[in-house]
């Protein structure tokens, strides 16, 4: 059977002609679900079955497919009391159009993910790699100011605009936030047990702030918590802390870029967005997902010279290393992977382990039986002023969580969205609890300047991540 092509061809139709049997075979590639019908299982997974490298390239198969609506992409029919959520998004399904704005802003992963250096021209590609301005995510703008009808000097939005980081060492962010949930947790627990007693909150060398169990109101009070949600679960992900796995983070991306609806969000063999297609993403594709995101190779250090020693050490001085602490480290060197997850118990239903001082991330061992994650940063959120504020209409938000300055040669533009195509800019744009440091640097004679931003520049993206799975 010959399928004759035109533009008008309906969705409904391409469906109907993947869905029967007889013409499958003999449809063109592009003309059925980019996922094809071999799909990865949870039990499969859990069975053991699956070595690492196998699982790695079902997880870069789920990062590199371009969805397209066979395999569910796009959202389903407007939810008009909840316009804005995940599958009822007024967005691709009405006329077609890629809006870029609250999602629906690519087909792959990779589209975003794919720079592996930008330091030299033209860039270099890699996969899980960082993205350029015009990969920024666009979440929730009301108001878009592009003429200066406002009379501020600049024209203006408001809503989120953000770039996306690499993925690179996300296995040993993940790990340390983990454990370091579990430390919270702990003291959390003995401030419950020793009512009115004001217990340090301090993960690692980092300090949350406190917490007291009041007894008369028979309840925690929150308020000497600092630089973590009041659940005392670390939250590495997203430019502001807001996810505490990178599992809990591609769930989102899925929804919010492609429409794809996970299984686990869902269930099994419901059509939430009403666009025909169910089990879109199922719980074994995305723990093949997790695995590979956080199994990528981490980022490198380049030897220093004098220059860039002498600049490590104004960095310090000048009190960089409060919140870009140079390294943490994790008590174990296995990432445990759960399902479903419990952020406030990472140790619950783990179905799958993996060493990352092993394989491709080989994180260095610290010879107390765990990792060295060399991150340059606290896994803490901090003010940073009202000059890098996102502005919500009638609130501004100010926190973020620490940049990891790993690979920081390699990633402009800079800052949560972008807006620093130097390192020297992203430095000055720092306000809030970073003041100081800002200050600090700017009053630093040039030489000192120049081995500081020496040192930032042997930071590096590592070079041909996951290039064993292609
Ligand atoms: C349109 C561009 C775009 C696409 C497509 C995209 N991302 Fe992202 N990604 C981003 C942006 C922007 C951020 C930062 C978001 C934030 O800070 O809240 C990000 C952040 C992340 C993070 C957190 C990284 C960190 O260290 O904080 C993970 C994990 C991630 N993306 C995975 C994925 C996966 C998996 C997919 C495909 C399902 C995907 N992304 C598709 C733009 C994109
Ligand atoms: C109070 C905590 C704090 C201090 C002190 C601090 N920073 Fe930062 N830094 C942050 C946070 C939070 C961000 C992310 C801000 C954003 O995304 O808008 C950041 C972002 C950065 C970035 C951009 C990273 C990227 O990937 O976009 C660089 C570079 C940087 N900091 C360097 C420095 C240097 C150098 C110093 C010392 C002069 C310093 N920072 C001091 C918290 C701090």
């Amino acid at each position: 059977m010959r399928i004759a092509l035109s533009l008008s061809l309906s969705t409904t139709l391409l469906a109907t002609l993947a869905m029967s049997s007889s013409a499958a075979a003999q449809i063109p590639p592009g003309e059925s679900p980019a996922l094809g019908f071999e799909r990865t299982q949870q039990f499969e997974i859990e069975g053991g079955g699956i070595s690492l490298l196998d699982l790695r390239k079902a997880g870069l198969k789920m990062f590199s497919t371009p969805f397209n609506k066979l395999d569910g992409y796009g959202d389903g029919p407007v939810d008009f009391v909840d316009p804005t959520g995940f599958g009822h998004r007024p967005t691709l399904q009405n006329n077609g159009t890629f809006l870029r704005v609250n999602g629906l802003d690519a087909q792959t992963c990779m589209e975003c993910h794919s720079v592996g250096s930008n330091a030299t021209a033209p860039f270099t590609f890699a996969i899980g790699g960082a993205g350029g301005s015009n990969n920024n995510a666009i979440f929730m703008p009301r108001n878009i100011d592009v003429s200066d009808q406002l009379g501020v000097g600049h024209a203006s939005f408001d809503g989120r605009y953000i770039n996306p980081p690499f993925l690179f060492g996300s296995g040993g962010v993940e790990l340390l936030a983990k454990e370091m949930t579990q430390e919270l947790q702990t003291q959390k627990a003995r401030a419950a047990a020793h009512p009115d007693v004001v217990i340090n909150l301090v993960a690692r060398d980092v300090h949350f702030g406190t917490l007291v169990y009041d007894s008369k109101l028979r309840d925690f009070d929150y308020s000497g918590v600092e630089g973590v949600d009041h659940d005392l679960v670390v939250k590495p992900f997203g430019r502001k802390g807001e996810l505490s796995s990178v599992r809990a983070f591609d769930i989102d991306a899925m929804q919010f870029h492609f429409g794809m609806q996970p299984v686990e969000v869902v269930g099994q063999d419901v059509d939430d967005d009403g666009d025909g297609v169910t089990n879109e993403i199922l719980v074994g594709e995305l723990s093949a997902l997790h695995i590979f995101n956080t199994n990528l190779e981490r980022p490198t250090q380049d030897p220093l010279n004098q220059t860039a020693k002498d600049g490590f050490r104004d960095f310090l001085d000048v009190g960089c290393a409060t919140c870009h602490k140079p390294f943490l480290n994790t008590r174990g060197t296995t990432l445990n992977y759960t399902f479903p997850e419990v952020a406030t118990d990472p140790t619950q239903n783990v179905f799958y382990a993996s060493d990352l001082s092993q394989g491709p991330a080989s994180f260095p061992v610290n010879g107390q039986g765990g990792l060295q994650v060399p991150l340059f940063a606290d896994l803490k959120r901090h003010d940073m002023g009202p000059g890098l504020a996102e502005d919500f209409g009638n609130e501004l938000d100010s926190e973020f969580t620490t940049a990891r300055l790993w690979g920081i040669a390699d990633t402009a533009p800079y800052l949560h969205d972008g807006r620093a195509t130097t390192l020297t800019e992203a430095i000055m744009l720092h306000g809030g609890e970073a003041e100081f440091a800002r200050d600090n640097f700017a009053a630093l004679p040039d030489a000192n300047k120049v081995q500081l931003l020496t040192f930032l520049r042997t930071l590096r993206t590592p070079v041909d991540p996951a290039s064993d799975l292609l």
